[in-house]
């Protein structure tokens, strides 16, 4: 076993009795996963708890100590090891098909499986690894075929062609409807009534007609240039939506582009052009509001706008007036744009550099009391 190696004291000014197992800790050998994970699970964590450290904090600490040598996420997998696979030693594989099953597979009945076909197929480490991310891969995919799109776990929600089941090829500001799904598969429920006031192409009609996972939500869809029977005539900014007050679950507002200031737009021109937009989005969003019932819930599409003239953060406007109309923020997920919408310009040494032009929307989501 390696020498102990130096450690500064933990963050906290004040002695530990933590201190000498971190300095323990660091002297394991950076291999030494399953060493590592029975130290943190019988020594350090019980002591952690003792000082009143609980939870993630426990090993986040360790992880922030300044000359301590293992990040986080390893100290994480070795706990992971070492509960799983207490007994590694007499288990009839080598130690890294455990460490590899403890770190990539959640079920322990599915390590089971993964454990008795590798020994009866007498698989290599590289035969393992490449099970679990196929079936990985096909989890996924049945994923997508189980709700019918292409379903995010994460904040952000990119994808590389609309989906085109949703929505008219060609529609000027047209979402890509996987986006209009997710908002629907987080933000509604079952049974549902939807509103989408500046319905575009239809695309959230398409998507609620088209997956049966959504089959059970009706829809309502208006424009001011309706592009399909479906959809029915109204400028919202003018006469506001055509339905009662309180009688609504959930609002998708995918507002256009030339509510907008342009990112070209002069010092002089852009703070008219901010007003107008804040009148325009205030607008819309009280009127979402008022048509919504309690606990409905309300998705703007909503981008902040950067140019010549500097930086206008719509997002936070429309949640600050979203906060005024005592809404609650329930969600916010990013939407970055991809192929030709996200336009490359170039710099030229004579012009000087350009400014930033916005590449990225926010999906804002709020909750009526
Ligand atoms: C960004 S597009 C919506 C795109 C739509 N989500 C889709 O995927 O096709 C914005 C829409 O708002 C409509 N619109 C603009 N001003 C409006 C108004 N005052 N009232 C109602 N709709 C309006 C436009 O005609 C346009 O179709």
């Amino acid at each position: 076993m390696a020498k102990p190696s130096p450690v500064a004291h933990s963050k906290s000014a004040k002695p530990s009795s933590l201190d000498p197992l971190i300095e323990k800790l660091n002297s394991f050998s950076a291999d030494n996963y399953w060493d590592l994970g029975k130290f943190l699970v019988e020594k350090v964590i019980p002591a952690a708890l003792k000082e009143g450290i609980f939870g993630e904090q426990i090993l986040k600490r360790m992880a922030d100590v300044p000359g301590f040598k293992f990040p986080y996420h390893m100290l994480k997998q070795c706990q992971m090891f070492y509960t799983y696979y207490p007994d590694v030693e007499k288990r009839p594989l080598p130690e890294i098909f455990y460490f590899e099953l403890a770190t990539k597979v959640d079920e322990s009945r599915k390590r089971t499986e993964y454990e008795k076909m590798a020994i009866s197929h007498k698989w290599t480490i590289s035969d393992l690894q490449k099970k679990i991310r196929e079936d990985e891969l096909v989890r996924r995919e049945d994923e997508k075929t189980r709700f019918g799109f292409d379903l995010k776990e994460r904040n952000v929600w990119s994808f590389d062609t609309p989906d085109p089941r949703f929505g008219k090829s060609g529609y000027k500001g047209r979402l890509p409807g996987q986006v209009i799904a997710n908002a629907l598969f987080y933000y509604t429920e079952p049974g549902w009534f939807i509103v989408d006031p500046m319905a575009g192409s239809g695309t959230t009609g398409d998507v609620i007609g088209s997956i049966p996972y959504f089959g059970n939500r009706t829809i309502k869809m208006y424009d001011i240039e309706p592009s399909d029977e479906r959809i029915q005539r109204a400028n919202i900014l003018q006469t506001g939506i055509p339905e009662q007050s309180g009688t609504v679950d959930y609002v998708f507002l995918d507002p256009p582009s030339d509510f907008y200031p342009k990112a070209g737009d002069s010092d002089f021109s852009v703070s008219a052009a901010r007003a107008e937009t804040m009148m325009k989005l205030k607008t819309i969003a009280r009127e979402g509001v008022r048509i919504l019932k309690s606990k409905g819930r309300l998705s703007i599409v909503v981008e902040p706008t950067v140019g010549n003239f500097g930086f206008i953060d719509f997002p936070f406007e429309v949640a600050s007036v979203m906060k005024e109309l005592a809404m609650k923020p329930v969600g916010k997920v990013y939407l970055p744009r991809r192929g030709d919408s996200a336009k490359v310009r170039a710099h030229t040494s004579t012009e000087g550099p350009k400014p930033m032009t916005s590449e990225c929307r926010e999906l804002l989501t709020f909750e009526k009391p």
